[in-house]
Formats: C-alpha cells, sequence, structure tokens
C-alpha cells in the first residue's frame, strides 16, 4: 500500500516539503510504503498543447513526466503539496497537472483513492490555489469529495511551518487519515 507525494515546492527544507514529510512519516508509522517526489529535481518540460494526445502512445515531450505520471497513476494514494506563488500553484506544480492531460485523453484512471493536498502560502492566494488542486484533483479521480483531504496554512520563511504546531498536527492527521482510507480499502 503505497502514498506518493508530488511537492511543488524547489525549496527541499521548507515549509511545503517539511508538512509532506510530516504527513508521510505518520502513514508509514502505520504500515504504509512511501515516496515524494520533489518536482524541481526533475526535467519536466511544459505541455505542448497540440491537444493530440490521442494519437501517441507517448507523450512527444521527451523528459521524466511519463515515468512520475505512471508512478502518481499506480499509488493508493497521493498527496499534492505546493507553495501559493503568485496566488496559485508553483510553475513545477502547474507543468505537472498540464502533462496529465495525456492520462485524461487516453482515459487513463489513477488507482488512488484519497488525495491529500497540502499548501503553504505567507499571506494570500490559498484559496484559488486551493480551487486548483481540488479541480484537478475532481477531473483525474473518481473518488468522492470527503476522500479528498486538504491542510493549508500560513508560513513563509523557513522553519516557519515547523513552528506552528497547529498546521504541523494537521499534517500529521493528513497522514493517518490517508493510511486509514487506504487500509480500509485493501481490508474491504
Ligand atoms: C515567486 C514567489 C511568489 C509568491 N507568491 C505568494 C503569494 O501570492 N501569496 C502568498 O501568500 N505567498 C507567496 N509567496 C510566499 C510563499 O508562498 C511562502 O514563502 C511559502 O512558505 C513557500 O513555501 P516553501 O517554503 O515550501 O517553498 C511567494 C513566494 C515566491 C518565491
Amino acid at each position: 500500500m503505497k502514498i506518493l507525494a508530488i511537492v511543488g515546492s524547489p525549496r527541499i527544507e521548507g515549509n511545503t516539503n517539511y508538512l509532506v514529510d510530516k504527513a508521510l512519516e505518520e502513514a508509514a508509522k502505520r504500515g504504509m510504503q512511501t515516496e515524494k517526489i520533489i518536482l524541481s529535481q526533475h526535467d519536466i518540460k511544459p505541455c505542448l498543447g497540440h491537444d493530440n494526445c490521442a494519437s501517441y502512445k507517448k507523450c512527444t515531450q521527451q523528459d521524466d513526466a511519463p515515468w512520475i505520471i505512471e508512478r502518481f497513476c499506480e499509488a493508493d494514494a497521493v498527496i499534492l503539496a505546493t507553495p501559493v506563488y503568485w496566488y496559485n500553484v508553483t510553475a513545477q506544480m502547474k507543468t505537472f497537472i498540464d502533462r496529465n492531460y495525456f492520462i485524461y485523453q487516453h482515459g487513463i484512471q489513477p488507482r488512488a483513492k484519497a488525495v491529500g493536498i497540502i499548501i503553504a502560502a505567507e499571506m494570500e492566494g490559498i484559496e484559488d490555489t486551493l480551487n486548483t488542486l481540488r479541480k484537478f484533483t475532481e477531473w483525474t479521480f473518481p473518488i468522492p469529495k470527503n476522500r479528498i483531504i486538504s491542510v493549508t496554512g500560513y508560513a513563509n520563511k523557513m522553519g516557519e511551518a515547523e513552528a506552528n504546531t497547529s498546521l504541523v498536527n494537521r499534517a500529521i492527521e493528513l497522514g493517518r487519515k490517508l493510511a486509514d482510507i487506504i487500509q480500509e480499502e485493501n481490508s474491504g
């Protein structure tokens, strides 16, 4: 049983990564296999927009996106995590989202039965960012809305998320809920 986190923050020691680690640590304590992919560490090119994915077996962009999306499709639960950059997701996260158009066009349904969303911002833009990730999730995963669990909070400088106990606890709770849902799915 696996949980995969896709992280849109390029700050490896930053707030988003910290909260994701807390969620994954909790899920691992509950027997989950976990993996984290930091998008900025990979070569992911923007969608070319030819809108003709269905006629290609492979996306025409030659980069790391296909294997990341393959892992994304195989996970039992996923976490989508991003800081707010200019009132929305980071460029890395948006590029990843756009590249999922390939599986959408091919009618491929990812396996995940629960999705976690984690967002950190200095002060403004969480609503629009959450809306972007929720809409992507709703289009991509045919799961009930109560299986989309989001944690959002304010943190700016490095270490601010870590110092925010309530935010950290909510991230831990997110990891616990994802693990519980997957376990329930697999026992039924
Ligand atoms: C390019 C850029 C744009 C940003 N835009 C916003 C914004 O629109 N609203 C906001 O509240 N914070 C904004 N921030 C602040 C980040 O969301 C905040 O520092 C966050 O904690 C960064 O997360 P990280 O530590 O995981 O990288 C921006 C930061 C950067 C670098």
